[in-house]
């Protein structure tokens, strides 16, 4: 079926704003064909995730968008990108990967994005409001815009992500439509003690597990507390979105869908009803780990997605408590937080990054251990408190990885293995 074209769609592809809005807009319009779509519609926000540098070719369609005019028409955030501009040296990167990296990182910002870079732009600056209509690339963010902030995105992959945030328009469809974001599916967390989700680790747990469950419904969690917290969800979104390719959930009580179970399911039954226990859950803790109790330690990861400047509190708090006991770093692991410059100018203006940066905390900016190759091919063991770091850890970066709470982090980088003493509803 032809796709319904506006004055501004028919413009752009006779190409009066310029060839780069040409190339955007058919390649929007195919992808509207594809999803069956009959029109297009405005988006007022973008987030760019195909600013990582994956190929030579992701290098040379942005920097072809940006020779031949290429602009957003929308404010447009950026991604995490494939280097820490300032530090990249000191992260082991090569030459020549940085010389093509900061190449991909001048094309979007030519463009006119705004050099965010961070897969959190939800926690940092141009948070979308209720009901917004925008185009979002990156699977944590996708999940957390729609969920948690109650705006409107489809998962935009990379490339149509730049073509959407250029033309501000996209194919009416998805998520996009209030109808698309029923509840399909309920989970209900029955007997779990409070004491287990007051534990920050439950939420990525309790993701990892959502995503393996939804199976490509739109999941309603019922028994969630009322109050989690912005780094809480964001871990969960990480976790579902990665396991499960999750792109909505609602929560009832917690999430703006969803103040009702008759608001989540518009009115209607649910499909299925699928009761979550504490074995469950321990099943779920267990999937995320491939190396065991004791196991020597390499690498400690926090900070996927990026760290808030909350989260840099309370590792600052378990550092010191560890630190005042006269404990350190062990000589044989590295500890690293990704992060964004958004978060770290607030921790400069705090006493937090002297603690830190003292342990031995090595702190990475704008970038990601998955997308820039600072991780060496040495590192066998690596333990993370993100659901999404340690289910991506040992394919994409050939390690065996621990998952645990941020405490059973910071107390394993101490004793050089891993230990989960500080998860106390662990197997047991
Ligand atoms: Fe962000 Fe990289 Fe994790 S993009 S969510 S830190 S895999």
């Amino acid at each position: 079926m032809a796709v319904k074209l506006s004055k501004s769609d028919k413009q752009m592809l006779g190409c009066q704003q310029g060839k780069a809005t040409r190339t955007a807009i058919r390649i929007l319009m195919r992808m509207a064909e594809v999803t069956g779509a009959t029109e297009m519609m405005d988006v007022s926000q973008g987030h760019i995730d195909g600013c990582g540098l994956l190929s030579d070719a992701g290098l040379e369609f942005a920097e072809t968008l940006a020779a031949n005019g290429g602009k957003v028409s929308i404010p447009t955030t950026l991604n995490m990108g494939p280097l820490d501009l300032q530090n990249w040296k000191q992260f082991g990167v090569g030459e020549e990967f940085a010389a093509k990296a900061i190449r991909q990182a001048k094309a979007y910002v030519d463009m006119g994005c705004i050099p965010t870079w961070t897969c959190a732009p939800y926690q940092g600056y141009l948070t979308p409001r209720f009901g917004q209509q925008i185009a979002w690339g990156e699977s944590n963010a996708i999940c957390y815009a729609n969920s948690v902030l109650g705006a409107r995105t489809n998962r935009y992959g990379d490339y149509i992500d730049i073509c959407a945030a250029i033309t501000g328009r996209v194919p009416k469809c998805g998520l996009h439509l209030k109808q698309n974001r029923k509840g399909q599916i309920l989970l209900r967390l029955l007997d779990i003690a409070p004491s287990v989700m007051r534990d920050n680790a439950f939420y990525a747990i309790l993701g990892h597990l959502i995503g393996s469950l939804a199976r490509g419904k739109i999941p309603v969690i019922e028994g969630l507390p009322p109050d989690p917290t912005s780094d809480q969800l964001k871990a969960l979104c990480a976790a579902a979105a990665s396991s499960g390719s999750v792109a909505l959930f609602h929560a009832i009580g917690v999430t703006p869908e969803a103040n009702t179970l008759e608001e989540a399911f518009h009115g209607e039954d649910p499909e299925q009803v699928i009761g979550i226990r504490l074995p469950d859950l321990l099943k779920s803790m267990s999937d995320l780990s491939t190396a065991g109790e004791g196991v020597a330690l390499d690498l400690v990861i926090l900070g996927c997605p990026h760290f808030s400047f909350d989260e840099f509190r309370q590792l600052t708090v378990l550092i010191r408590a560890e630190t005042e006991q006269g404990k350190s770093l062990h000589p044989d692991v590295k500890f690293v937080v990704t992060s964004s410059q958004t978060s770290y100018a607030l921790l400069q203006r705090s006493d937090f990054l002297d603690v830190l940066t003292d342990f031995g905390v090595e702190i990475t900016l704008d970038t990601c251990v998955f997308h820039t190759p600072m991780v060496s091919p040495e590192t066998k063991v690596i333990m993370t408190n993100s659901g999404k770091c340690a289910y991506y850890a040992p394919g994409e970066l050939g390690a065996a990885v621990a998952f645990g709470n941020m405490a059973d982090c910071v107390r394993s980088a101490v004793e050089g293995y891993v230990c989960r003493k500080e998860m106390f509803w662990k197997e047991s």
